[in-house]
């Protein structure tokens, strides 16, 4: 037998073994040719992206004779960014220290060194139903015990988490309060505080993942997990949203004893965040208002997302239910329970419609009847036409149920 076919035969970690590649990478793969109207990628949209502001902000890095941004540097991140995230929260009424920031590479590197850092086999961990699909990817490498809790119009179902919490004492709970990834919900006030008040002073420590609260384009903003237990929650932000995500510039905020596992983590792992990168961003947030950018990209969403919803009300039947996002980049249909969104899928791309059906953002593999629709990266025009196309396929599906 040759070295190859030994090699093939030898058993990969167990790691692995049942977590599947990222669903929507593989959907995306189908929506990319040109005349697929696609609601389904999760992407900011690349127009907004602020390239001259950027190409200006890295001449003068280049240009500025510190041959040290070229540099290896430290794992914790390149301090004057610490310091703008840092007065960034501090806008927001956070008083958070810079020494309390890891910079990452994206959130997404966030979840998986907190993964690392706390989840041994079968430990269980609170995740909202449905999930964002990346965390749950991230955190099944490490083969935990989800424990899906509902999300409800204003918020994770309290009572439900309440009894998760008493009953299978979590060491995680994993949440998004401002427009949800996939359902684009946000959690009231009222949702805010309570889920506070479950978790307060057990040992359990709430990740509160905000890639997309600075992306309002409605209502008010929300205080943090952090504003009410700051001592048992970890933030994670990043500038994919309100910035690029190519840079894949993202952060944690966490206790100081939190912080020290996850630098021997993240040492493990690639030594420090693209060095070169931070610097640019710290350089483009001390040279340009990242706030009024920021209020660009959220009136634009703002326009998509209503578009969004006036061809739903005019063109989907009644029985179809959606949310309503106040921000972020999505909303959740629900269709009727006879309806199976894999299926709608499959025949929806036949007429050059995509979306991501419900499925990969749930832990326990229902046969569901829901699906995300993205607006950041289509235009009136393709919305209503994508709309119209879908809500075809819906009422050919109810029909045949009938
Ligand atoms: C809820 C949520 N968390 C994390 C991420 C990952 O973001 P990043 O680009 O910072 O890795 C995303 C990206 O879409 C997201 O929706």
């Amino acid at each position: 037998m040759d070295s190859s076919s030994e090699l093939k035969k030898m058993a990969f970690a167990q790691r692995l073994e049942g977590v599947p590649r990222s669903f929507i990478r593989e959907i995306l793969k189908v929506a990319i040719s040109p005349e697929v109207i696609s609601f389904a990628g999760g992407l900011p949209n690349k127009d907004l992206f602020p390239l001259e502001a950027l190409s200006s902000s890295a001449q003068k890095l280049m240009t500025s004779g510190d041959r040290n941004i070229l540099q290896y540097s430290n794992t914790e991140g390149y301090i004057g960014l610490r310091k703008k995230i840092a007065e960034r929260y501090a806008k927001k009424g956070l008083s958070v220290h810079p020494d309390n920031i890891l910079i990452t590479n994206g959130s997404q590197q966030g979840l998986d060194l907190l993964a690392k850092v706390f989840i041994n086999e079968g430990d269980k961990i609170v995740i909202e139903k449905p999930g964002y699909l990346g965390a749950i990817q991230a955190f099944s490498v490490f083969r935990p015990s989800f424990i899906p809790v509902p999300l409800l119009d204003d918020g994770i179902d309290t009572i439900r988490l309440e009894e998760a919490v008493t009953n299978e004492s979590p060491r995680l709970a994993y949440l998004i309060p401002n427009f949800q990834n996939p359902s684009g919900i946000s959690y009231s006030y009222e949702t805010r505080q309570r889920v506070a008040d479950i978790c307060r002073n057990r040992l359990l420590y709430l990740i509160e993942d905000d890639p997309y609260g600075d992306i309002r384009f409605k209502g008010e903003p929300l205080p943090s997990f952090y504003h009410f237990i700051p001592e048992q929650t970890i933030l994670l932000g990043t500038f994919s949203k309100t910035v690029v995500p190519a840079f894949r510039l993202g952060w944690i905020v966490a206790p100081d004893d939190v912080m020290d596992k996850l630098i021997i983590a993240k040492q493990a792992a690639d030594l420090h965040t693209d060095y070169f990168t931070q610097r640019l961003v710290c350089q483009y947030l001390t040279d340009y208002d990242v706030d009024n950018h920021i209020a660009t990209i959220s009136r634009s969403y703002g326009e998509q997302a209503k578009a969004m919803i006036a061809a739903i009300e005019q063109y989907f039947p009644p029985e179809v239910k959606y949310t309503r996002p106040e921000g972020g980049m999505f909303l959740w249909i629900t269709l009727p329970r006879n309806i199976n969104s894999m299926e709608l899928f499959d025949r929806s791309i036949q007429e050059n419609v995509a979306f991501v059906p419900g499925n990969p953002f749930y832990t326990d593999n229902e046969n569901v009847n829901t699906c995300r629709l993205n607006f950041s990266c289509s235009n009136e025009s393709e919305i209503f036409i994508g709309i119209q196309k879908l809500s075809q396929v819906i009422r050919e599906m109810m029909a045949e149920n009938v």
